[in-house]
């Protein structure tokens, strides 16, 4: 299965120093955009993402970032 496009825009997050996010790769988690383990019955695998600074953040929602988990603009060119 291939990934699907949560929403078509970034999902803004604040995060935490020192924290570790779980970037839903798929699609599908119903907590966007971060995975809920529903990636299970699909080939995806969620992106580990190690905050460095307590800040928003831009979580791809699109799913086609070339930028791992965070938004890249690629987005707006689908
Ligand atoms: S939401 Fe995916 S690149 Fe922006």
């Amino acid at each position: 299965m291939q990934e699907k496009t949560a929403k078509n825009e970034p999902y803004p997050l604040q995060v935490e120093a020192g924290k570790t996010y779980y970037w839903c790769s798929c699609g599908i988690s119903k907590k966007q955009p971060l995975c809920d383990g529903m990636h299970e019955s699909t080939d995806c695998t969620p992106l580990e993402y190690v905050a460095t600074k307590t800040e928003t953040v831009y979580f791809c929602g699109c799913k086609q970032s070339e930028n791992g988990p965070l938004c890249d603009g690629t987005h707006k060119k689908l």
